[in-house]
């Protein structure tokens, strides 16, 4: 990284700032605005964060003009076609590819912390069935901390937390879809992979042999591989943000759990296949959908569609597609929510709307329908997506606390309030 540029502001009274340019490996600039204030008195609003760059960063590379996405320097595509979701986690954790001895290790660990305390299952059997899966998942993960509170401790063992972490969300999501349909919990078997086990403890039920499907194994395998991480997004830069306090590693991945949440993030990939349904349920008029949206009725929006990075073909989405149809005809089922997605997609893609604003399919497009497909709840696909995050928010609280140049994020404001006013006693008013 060279920072021998330098970049001149030129301020209101004439004064100017002299301030340093950052260069990345992959030759982004930045102008670096860490002493502007200082210097200045100045200081620079962006809100949405649209041009600032909160931190440098060595776990994913994105080039939204491109369409180009990697983690550590593999590509994508890659990744999705050679690795599985265990191997690709670790990766983003440790920043190589593990060796087999490596490998086996992380499998292990991940495999002996699969179980929760017993006591927590009670927590389960507190909430009302109608609750979202996402609410309890993020108060059981704020909840190991409470398990273990050496995580709470300066120098605590945070490969063992990370470990931990990784392993016991799957199982938490698992019970907390069984608790929500009232079935059994299913332990979690050694026996099994990661993406294994969870089929099998979201699946089986303790009466009867459940067989796990490889398509369907390898299917969730790729699907967390391309969710794993994506740099500074709403749910990682909250991550950050709290990490920064020096909160711990399960506060913070539970910040994380509830930034995903919402439809302009992670939880798009419920917002799709409910905006699907109703097009169905209204007859399947998405030609009539699609003009709502351009002519912004009731602030519609094409769900799925559209990226504050991406401004091309979200390469993620593109996977996703193709893994759609396998997905679909592995099963023998023919969704028609597919046939509306597709036909949405063709007529977007050649909108001018769409086109002028480079609006493109995301990564939630497609992979409703798949989760869909594979007796995934529509409630529990944010889940899936906050799952598929972890190893990404690991990794970035991870380089975060281990950076030292780290600071607690704070950002500044221009206020636009009253100025100073004398108290007036009620009897004045
Ligand atoms: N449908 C219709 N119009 C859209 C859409 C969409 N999906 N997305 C953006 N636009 C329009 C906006 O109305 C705006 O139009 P205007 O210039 O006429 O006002 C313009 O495109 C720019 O949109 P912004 O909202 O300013 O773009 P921003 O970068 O802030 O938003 C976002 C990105 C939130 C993803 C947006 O595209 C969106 O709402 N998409 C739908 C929700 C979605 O799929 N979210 C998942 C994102 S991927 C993820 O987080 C995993």
């Amino acid at each position: 990284m060279a920072d021998k540029k330098t970049a001149k502001l030129v301020l209101p009274d004439g004064k100017e700032a002299t301030l340093p340019v950052i260069v990345g490996t992959e030759d982004e600039h930045a102008i670096d605005v860490r002493s502007l204030r200082q210097d200045t008195g100045y200081i620079t609003l962006d809100s949405g964060y649209m041009n600032t760059g909160s931190t440098t960063s060595a776990i994913t590379y994105l080039d939204g003009e491109q369409g180009i996405l990697r983690y550590r320097g593999y590509s994508i595509e890659e990744l999705a076609e050679k690795s599985d979701f265990v191997e690709t986690s670790y990766l983003l954790i440790n920043n190589h590819l593990p060796t087999k001895a490596e490998r086996e290790e992380f499998g292990r660990l991940l495999t002996r912390h699969s179980l929760i305390h017993e006591d927590m299952h009670q927590f389960f059997a507190g909430y009302p069935p109608t609750s979202h899966p996402m609410a309890v998942l993020s108060a059981m993960v704020t909840s190991l901390s409470a398990y273990y509170p050496d995580s709470l401790e300066r120098n605590s063992d945070t490969e063992m937390h990370i470990t931990r972490i990784l392993s016991k969300v799957r199982t938490i999501a698992a019970f907390a879809y069984k608790k929500s349909i009232g079935q059994p919990l299913m332990y979690p078997k050694n026996s099994l992979k990661y993406c294994g086990n969870f089929l099998h403890m979201m699946f089986a039920v303790p009466s009867e042999d459940y067989a796990i499907s490889p398509v369907l194994e390898k299917a969730l395998n790729q699907l967390l591989i391309l969710h794993a991480d994506h740099e500074q997004n709403c749910s990682t830069s909250t991550v950050r943000m709290v990490g920064s306090s020096g909160a711990n590693l399960y506060a913070a991945i539970a910040a994380g759990i509830l930034a995903l949440w919402g439809p302009l993030h992670g939880g798009a990939n419920q917002a799709v296949i409910e905006m699907l349904e109703e097009i169905k349920a209204a007859g399947g008029d998405y030609k009539k959908f699609i003009d709502d949206v351009k002519n912004k009725r009731d602030n519609r929006r094409l769900m799925g569609f559209g990226h504050r990075v991406y401004k091309n073909y979200d390469p993620r989405a593109k996977i996703l597609k193709k893994m759609c149809d396998e997905v679909l005809q592995h099963l023998g089922i023919k969704d028609p929510l597919l046939e509306v997605a597709k036909g949405m997609e063709e007529i977007a893609l050649k909108d001018d709307y769409f086109v002028s604003k480079k609006l493109y399919p995301n990564v939630d497009f497609y992979s409703g329908i798949i989760y869909r497909a594979m007796g995934i709840p529509t409630n529990m696909f944010t889940v899936m997506f906050a799952l598929g995050r972890l190893p990404g928010w690991i990794a970035h609280w991870k380089e975060m606390v281990e950076d030292p140049q780290t600071k607690i994020g704070r950002p500044r404001q221009i206020y636009t309030g009253e100025k100073v006013r004398k108290y007036v006693p009620i009897e004045q008013r």
